[in-house]
């Protein structure tokens, strides 16, 4: 049995079932987030008689009922959406999205997300993710909101979702009315116009956040990336619908970048073709007349949460084992007023055409983004943490372990120490840099491009931080 594990076996394991670093509020009684990590076993087999099947071998097609829907047509896409949510929904909605309690089919959590400054709060086991800045999303929104989420995965033939919940107020963001709430402890945040860089110090308090986004993901062979991407938003304009929690719009569906679709070509006029976008949540999106200037980068799709120089396909298509930047570098800029608008209105730019366009490449499932002897995590951003999480943890395990039972001593004789920041520290990025086709013709400009990146100019986590005053 275990006997003959050594010591940082051991640990690893009890790290990989750990829920969350972080504690509950003092004297709080009710319910912990709890990981389900008990993943079914390698393709084809049977762990123990009994047991749930194991993976399905890779070319074993599954079939689902959106399989047969063509997502490129307005209804499709429509249609294809509302399943996989019913999906998703179904034995996960009625038991508040605990999936050890879900009867209909095994869902699990992505592991090692608990092990950052950013990561899983006790209670419902959110993440931190980036934040949305004062007047992005809408003109009235004053604050800058904390968005935390949780994804589920399932097997075979996978289908993931994360659910976005955001501090929002209905008099900030209209849309919000009535929207579900959930606890959670989350991060300090000293300003209302400004939220952390990092979720390191959280509250000794459980606050409102409340469902805004739902995002998730499909395996579809008919894609030129083997997924198709999907997003709904809370939309409160929907209060007929008894269920606060099926009250969403799809924002969009894609399957694809768009690689062809340059500034240059947009300039022209041309739109995305691998990304439909819901005329309904255009609609929205203009109402509620926040400083966003589309969904995701040049017409692709995004949602509500997620940074507009960004899409779906292009973020998750950097997850890969080398840490990469999930956004092309670039900065936002002045633009000079409109004759009689007094409004200043600021315009993001990429910091080089080129190399902006090798994060709308159709990186194709399994394949790395860099390919400096990376590995693909298979545009599963999550786990690409979680591995990130791991090897910082790996290298770091001893010194945790020891400052871990600092904390403990200290807890127990009611002494508050600092935060350690090798626990709790943030995976460094790298540059990993994909050469544009035809580099190799034109060594010195390639050269010069490179020498063009500078350390600052690798945006963090979730892109570069806008100030919209
Ligand atoms: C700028 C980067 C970025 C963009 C853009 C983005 N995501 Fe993600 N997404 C992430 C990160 C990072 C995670 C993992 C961290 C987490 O969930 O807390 C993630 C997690 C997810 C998950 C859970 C499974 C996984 O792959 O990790 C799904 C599903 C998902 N995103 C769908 C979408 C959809 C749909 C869109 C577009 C509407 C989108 N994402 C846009 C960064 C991004």
């Amino acid at each position: 049995m275990t006997s003959t594990l050594d010591d940082k076996a051991e640990a690893a394991i009890e790290q990989f079932n750990t829920s969350s670093q972080y504690h509950p509020p003092t004297g709080y009684s009710g319910p912990l987030w709890q990981i389900k990590n008990d993943y079914p076993g390698p393709f084809g087999t049977y762990a123990t008689p009994g047991d749930a099947p194991g993976l399905p071998l890779p070319d074993v097609p599954v079939e689902h009922p959106w399989t047969k829907i063509d997502f490129k047509t307005k209804e499709g896409a429509l249609q294809y959406a509302d399943m996989v949510k019913d999906y998703c929904w179904e034995g996960n909605r009625s038991v508040d999205f605990v999936v050890q309690k879900n009867t209909v089919r095994p869902w699990f959590h992505a592991p090692w997300m608990h092990a950052s400054a950013n990561g899983r709060e006790p209670l419902k086991g959110l993440t931190y993710e980036r934040s949305i800045p004062p007047g992005e999303f809408a003109s009235t929104q004053r604050s800058a909101l904390q968005n935390w989420a949780i994804g589920f995965y399932n097997a075979p033939g996978t289908v993931v979702f994360k659910l976005l919940l955001t501090t929002a107020t209905d008099e900030e963001v209209p849309t919000m009315k009535g929207s579900p709430a959930w606890k959670a402890v989350i991060a300090q945040q000293l300003s209302p116009l400004v939220t952390p860089s990092t979720a390191l110090i959280r509250n000794d308090y459980a606050s409102d956040v409340r469902l805004i986004q739902v995002d998730w993901a499909t395996v579809d062979n008919r894609s030129p990336i083997g997924w198709v991407f999907g997003t709904f938003m809370y939309d409160g304009t929907l209060e007929n619908i008894d269920d606060p929690w099926d009250r969403l719009t799809t924002v969009g569906l894609t399957w694809g970048n768009d690689p062809q679709l340059t500034q240059a070509a947009v300039d022209k006029g041309q739109k995305p073709v691998q990304s439909w976008i819901n005329p309904a949540a255009e609609k929205l999106r203009k109402t509620l007349d926040g400083a966003r200037p589309s969904w995701g980068y040049n017409g692709r799709l995004n949602g509500p949460a997620d940074n507009f120089i960004s899409a779906c396909a292009s973020c998750h298509g950097t997850a890969q084992s080398f840490d990469a930047p999930l956004v092309q570098p670039g900065k936002l800029v002045e633009l000079p007023p409109a004759p009689g608008d007094e409004k200043k209105k600021k315009k993001w730019v990429p910091l080089n055409e080129r190399l902006t366009m090798t994060w709308f490449e159709n990186v194709k499932a399994g394949e790395p983004f860099s390919h400096r002897g990376a590995l693909s995590a298979d545009y599963s951003l999550q786990f690409t943490i979680g591995w990130s999480n791991y090897n910082t943890w790996s290298k770091t395990w001893k010194i945790q372990l020891q400052e871990k039972q600092e904390a403990q001593e200290a807890r127990e004789k009611n002494q508050i120490i600092p935060l350690k920041t090798t626990l709790l520290a943030l995976p460094t990025r790298r540059i990993v840099f994909r050469p544009p086709k035809g580099a190799e013709e034109d060594p010195e400009k390639l050269q010069a491009l490179l020498d063009s990146i500078q350390i600052e100019d690798v945006p963090k986590r979730a892109g570069p931080e806008f100030d919209w005053s």
